[in-house]
């Protein structure tokens, strides 16, 4: 095999890999909410705690900037405005630092994700 369609090879395998593991803008901000929910949940210390909460309300801005497929719209950002009411009762389920406090909220917001989840997205999800 000549050394150019070696090298060609190795660019076009890389590319193929790479566009594999791209994420879109929807998908980073959806993965940082996670993030933020399972950081604040999981947390032992108050800072943690808040850095959490920080991460899922930056998240929750972001993915309310996001445009799905037009018959959906509506849906999704009816949801996101579900999940954005839920914010004081989690900051003041934070406040008391009580993980099992904590929690029950955490637990309300996943179900409002799942029902949304379940909504929009054609494709089963993990
Ligand atoms: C705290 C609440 C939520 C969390 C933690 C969350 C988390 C996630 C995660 C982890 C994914 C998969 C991203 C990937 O492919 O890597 C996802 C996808 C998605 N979520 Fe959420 N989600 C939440 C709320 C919602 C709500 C309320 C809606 C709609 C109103 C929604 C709409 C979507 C859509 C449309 C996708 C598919 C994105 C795509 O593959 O292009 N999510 N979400």
């Amino acid at each position: 095999m000549s050394h150019f369609l070696k090298i060609g090879i190795a660019a076009i395998t890389l590319l193929a890999l790479s566009a594999c593991t791209r994420t879109t803008p929807l998908q980073d901000a959806m993965q940082d909410m996670a993030q933020g929910l399972k950081t604040l949940a999981r947390a032992k210390q108050e800072n943690e705690r808040e850095q959490g909460l920080a991460q899922f309300k930056l998240a929750l801005t972001m993915a309310k900037t996001m445009q799905v497929k037009p018959e959906d719209q509506a849906d999704y950002d009816k949801g996101l405005v579900e999940i954005g009411d839920t914010l004081a009762e989690l900051e003041a389920a934070i406040q008391t630092g009580d993980r099992k406090v904590i929690g029950e909220v955490v637990k309300k917001i996943k179900k409002i994700k799942d029902s949304y989840h379940e909504k929009i997205i054609d494709e089963p999800q993990r």
